[in-house]
């Protein structure tokens, strides 16, 4: 994943918990890469190690980790250093969720060598809708929650979410039911 991601990382935790804290994270997940640069791709294990050193550093669940920072990645990251892509994406909470499908297109133009996520809508209606997550990564589930919340919150707008998986055995994917 691209250094913007890390670096996101490591900014929420030394906001939330101090540098020694970090230090002590960075330490015991193995990563040996001082700086992380935005727009420089990194192995995707650099991420997950710092998730899992986080999980044990804070005695938390990884998921709660994933979660956490879907939340900071829309409420800090993005809001503060891509306003202008976030504010393009909608005016309100549904207006944003109907433009995910096609939202890391505009992303890709700045970060050609991303992999993204993909989503698809169902059951679109006034105050919920099913969006379905496919991923070539396994196990960013609580991610994307936390990245939902945090639009909720963006937009005022407090939301519920349910995840289930397809029961198409073909086609792995997974289903976050959300209504506000
Ligand atoms: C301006 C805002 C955003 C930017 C700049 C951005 C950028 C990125 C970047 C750089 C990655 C790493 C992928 C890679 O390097 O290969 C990523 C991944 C991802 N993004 Fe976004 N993103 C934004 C907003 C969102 C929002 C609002 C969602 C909402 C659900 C989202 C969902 C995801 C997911 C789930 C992944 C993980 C990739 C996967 O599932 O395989 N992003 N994004």
């Amino acid at each position: 994943m691209y250094g913007i991601i890390n670096k996101s990382i490591e900014e929420l935790v030394k906001e939330n918990f101090g540098e020694t804290k970090w230090d002590a994270i960075k330490k015991s997940s193995g990563v040996e890469i001082d700086f992380f640069i935005s727009n420089e791709p990194y192995d995707d294990a650099i991420t997950f190690k710092l998730a899992v050193a986080i999980s044990s550093e804070l005695n938390v669940p990884v998921s709660s980790v994933l979660e956490m920072f879907g939340e900071w990645w829309v409420l800090r990251t993005a809001k503060e250093k891509y306003g202008a892509l976030l504010l393009a994406g909608g005016n309100d909470l549904k207006g944003f969720l109907l433009n995910l499908p096609v939202f890391h297109n505009r992303i890709m133009l700045m970060y050609p060598k991303l992999t993204p996520p993909e989503f698809k809508l169902d059951n679109i209606n006034e105050r919920s809708m099913d969006i379905q997550y496919f991923s070539e990564r396994e196990g960013l589930q609580p991610f994307v929650k936390g990245l939902l919340i945090g639009l909720g919150k963006m937009f005022n707008t407090p939301v519920s979410i349910e995840i289930s998986k397809s029961d198409q055995c073909d086609d792995h994917f997974d289903i976050f039911k959300i209504s506000w």
